[in-house]
């Protein structure tokens, strides 16, 4: 457990001080995004609670999964092919430009708010759990620089997913495997909790 902790500081002080990497246009991205609409929305608000929401995402953290969509890491047959189509400036074009796009707000279930902010702020630390605050922020927006995902306002459908794929070993990260050993620790109904929770956070 020690490990995992130490790793947890480790990653925030990269967060801290990851410097940003080369970036994208956002105007040339807006031009390359055309086909993602369908699925991601006009303006990155996904209209299927299956799709993520791509409005107000880290830039670098949503070119790093085009990468491993066209590299068959993370595996989904529905985004492979269209990461398929983009190069790596591609991918930081794209990603410059949904970065840029606002969020639609949404709400928490009522029933289930409570107890997924308890652990998304405090963690579990009996069972070791850390609490999903240090790196996804009070408010949900990630951080940017070291790639860790925003997830307020993300349909809480996908995000309950992603937490089944990491428990599962389905979604496997690259440089890092807390969200595996993270997700390994949560209950069912602690998913469904905190995917609802960050749901309704803005
Ligand atoms: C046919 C529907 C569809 C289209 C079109 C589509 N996507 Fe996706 N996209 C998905 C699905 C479904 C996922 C979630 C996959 C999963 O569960 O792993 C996804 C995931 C993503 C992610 C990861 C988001 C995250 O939070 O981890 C990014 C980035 C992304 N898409 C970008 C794009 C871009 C850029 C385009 C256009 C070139 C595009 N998508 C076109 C369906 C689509
Ligand atoms: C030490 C940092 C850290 C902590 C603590 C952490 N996460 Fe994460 N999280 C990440 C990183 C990094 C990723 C992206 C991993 C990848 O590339 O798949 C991620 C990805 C996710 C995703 C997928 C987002 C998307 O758009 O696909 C969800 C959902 C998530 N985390 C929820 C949680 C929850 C809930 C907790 C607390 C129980 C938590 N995380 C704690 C770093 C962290």
């Amino acid at each position: 457990m020690k490990t995992l902790f130490r790793m947890i500081g480790f990653l925030a002080l990269l967060g801290g001080t990851a410097v940003h990497a080369a970036g994208g246009d956002p105007e040339a991205g807006a031009a390359k995004s055309a086909l993602c609409m369908a699925c991601h929305g006009a303006d990155g608000n996904s209209p299927s609670p299956e799709w993520p929401s791509l409005a107000g995402q880290g830039a670098d953290y949503m070119a790093a999964q085009l990468a491993l969509f066209r590299q068959g890491v993370r595996d989904n047959a529905l985004m492979m092919p269209m990461a398929a189509l983009l190069s790596e400036q591609d991918s930081l074009d794209v990603g410059a430009h949904f970065a840029r796009q606002a969020p639609t707000p949404r709400e928490a279930d009522p029933a289930l708010a409570a107890s997924g902010e308890r652990l998304y702020r405090g963690g579990d630390p009996v069972r070791g759990l850390p609490a999903c605050i240090a790196c996804h922020g009070p408010q949900g927006l990630g951080i940017a620089p070291a790639r860790y995902p925003a997830l307020r306002g993300q349909h809480s459908v996908y995000s309950y997913n992603q937490l089944k794929a990491y428990a599962a070993g389905t979604r496997r990260p690259q440089g890092n495997d807390i969200m595996q050993v993270i997700a390994a620790k949560l209950a069912d109904d602690e998913m469904r909790a905190l995917a609802s929770y960050t749901q309704g956070l803005r």
